[in-house]
């Protein structure tokens, strides 16, 4: 009887851990190299039952759901902000650096292009690239720009799309194994 239990039980295990395509301490070692490694395996097991291609279509949908929202915020900024230039100038600057044109949905378009391509490697470059883009609005494109201190929720919302396009780079060095 217990040994039936015990069998039981490792199958009911064994069912479980199998259905995860990916294990936990993938993810675990995944996150662990990313800068906030609890946004990453929160963001990653909320996705259980998907692989590693899965796992960063999803990623990539919610890098795409992040920039298309920050966009949107600095639209507001850059109209609330009519009368004062300096953060005028800020916001729109940040407008170019986020948007299809030469900013980071631009290359968020590109990166999903390539991997649907199967370019790993390429997917990882490209996605570095909304990186830059996202530290270019905040930090300014040289570091002689003179910081903008930015009281909005604007930083809040662009370290998001860092995070994300970060957690895309390890994915897809992942995948090019
Ligand atoms: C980022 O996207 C996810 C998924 O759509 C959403 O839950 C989250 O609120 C978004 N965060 C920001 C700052 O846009």
């Amino acid at each position: 009887m217990a040994n039936n239990f015990s069998c039981i039980v490792l199958m009911f295990l064994l069912l479980v851990s199998s259905s995860y395509a990916i294990p936990n301490s993938q993810v675990n070692v995944i996150c662990g190299q990313t800068k906030n490694p609890l946004f990453c395996s929160t963001l990653l097991n909320s996705q259980p039952n998907a692989d590693l291609k899965t796992l960063t279509q999803y990623t990539l949908n919610v890098a795409r759901a992040n920039i298309t929202n920050t966009i949107k915020l600095i639209n507001v900024l850059i109209a609330e902000n009519a009368n004062k230039p300096d953060a005028k100038t800020h916001y729109s600057s940040c407008l170019d650096h986020f948007d299809e044109d030469e900013g980071a949905l631009g290359d968020l378009e590109y990166t999903e292009e390539l991997f649907k391509n199967g370019d790993y490697q390429g997917v990882g470059v490209s996605a570095s690239s909304i990186e830059d883009d996202v530290e270019d609005c905040i930090s300014g494109e040289s570091p002689s720009d003179p910081p903008y201190h930015d009281t909005s929720t604007l930083p809040q919302y662009a370290s998001v799309v860092e995070l994300v396009a970060q957690i895309i780079i390890i994915l897809s060095k992942n995948l090019g194994h």
